[in-house]
């Protein structure tokens, strides 16, 4: 039996603008998913996942990955969610040449599904990492991102950015310019996080935000503003910056807001995540914005102090909300 975990993440700054060559700095949070790996005598592969959420749904199924699950959650986030586990199986069997390799996967995580902490990234990088050493091969981690990336774009149909696996694999914050990926150094952020309960559908989001740009010369060009903006956010992250800690913060925080209001101009915000931003930064956060594909699930607001979480917590349409510690540690191998 092998067991390894990797981190969900946060975008600082870039989702959706990261799939067209921007950069994007995603930056991992101790939130974890485990994956635990039996090797099986035949080819089958049974999944048991448990609790795929902060605690609003429990996923519950036991069966092979090609029927579909009986329960009670959308049945959208649950095809998705058997997807990343399917191509992680595959890439396993690609990696170690077993073909036919059958497996026992149980799937444990507090990253909520579907709601922009990567969750499907740390499932998909975890349970390849569990697998193959499962079959007897170790691969590094750059390998693992790398076909954790491959899995991800085969569930998205070919529309995702390298950004969500490689931060899962490696771990710390991250900037992703389209193969260019690399660590950076970061500061420590008061991050907090609102999320609506619910989840947006990736591939989705995604195909709306070309379709828009296809249609529209200020979606391109909107893509590429958050281009800029992250490329001032950047500057500010690097411990060098000739910047007190107090402006790097509030700085930051701006930039944060202009990110998110051009995601909105996107139209991947929805009601419940402008609630949440504009509750954070009345309760006075330096700057507050939906993470991840968007349509739903999560914000994340900078402030040291309680208040945004307060706030967040009496907010009509939150429905959890929590600090944030950056995890330093990629894929963890727990056994
Ligand atoms: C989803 O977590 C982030 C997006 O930018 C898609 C991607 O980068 O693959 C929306």
């Amino acid at each position: 039996m092998t067991v390894s975990s990797a981190p969900g993440k946060v975008y600082l700054f870039g989702e959706h603008a990261v799939v067209y060559g921007e950069p994007a700095v995603p930056c991992a949070i101790e939130q974890r998913a485990t994956v635990t790996v039996e090797a099986r005598d035949d080819d089958h592969v049974r999944v048991q996942a448990s609790d795929l959420s902060l605690d609003g749904f429990t996923v519950e199924y036991t069966g092979s990955t090609a029927d579909r699950p009986d329960v009670d959650v959308p049945a959208p986030l649950v095809e998705a969610a058997m997807g990343y586990i399917d191509a992680a199986v595959e890439q396993a069997r690609d990696a170690a040449d077993a073909p036919d390799a059958g497996f026992d996967i149980t799937v444990e995580s507090d990253i909520p599904l579907g709601a922009g902490l990567g969750s499907s990234a740390a499932v998909t990088v975890a349970g390849i990492d569990a697998a193959t050493r499962e079959l007897g091969h170790r691969l590094p981690t750059g390998e693992i991102a790398n076909r954790a990336y491959r899995a991800e774009a085969e569930v998205q149909e070919g529309q995702a950015s390298r950004a969500d696996t490689f931060c899962s694999a490696v771990g710390g914050a991250v900037r992703v310019e389209g193969d260019d990926c690399r660590s950076i150094d970061a500061p420590d952020l008061p991050i907090v996080i609102g999320f609506d309960g619910g989840a947006g559908d990736t591939g989705e989001l995604v195909a709306g935000v070309r379709a828009l740009k296809e249609r529209y010369d200020f979606a391109d060009d909107t893509v590429a503003t958050i281009g800029n903006i992250v490329r001032n956010g950047e500057r500010l992250l690097d411990p060098d910056a000739d910047v007190e800690a107090d402006d790097r913060i509030a700085e930051l925080g701006r930039l944060m807001d202009f990110n998110h209001g051009l995601l909105e101009s996107l139209g991947v915000s929805s009601r419940s995540l402008d609630s949440m931003v504009w509750a954070a930064r009345e309760a006075g956060a330096h700057g507050a914005k939906l993470t991840g594909a968007g349509g739903g699930g999560c914000i994340v607001a900078l402030d040291p102090t309680p208040e945004t979480l307060t706030a967040l917590r009496f907010t009509p349409g939150c429905e959890e909300a929590f600090r944030a510690e950056l995890a330093t540690d990629g894929v963890r191998r727990v056994a």
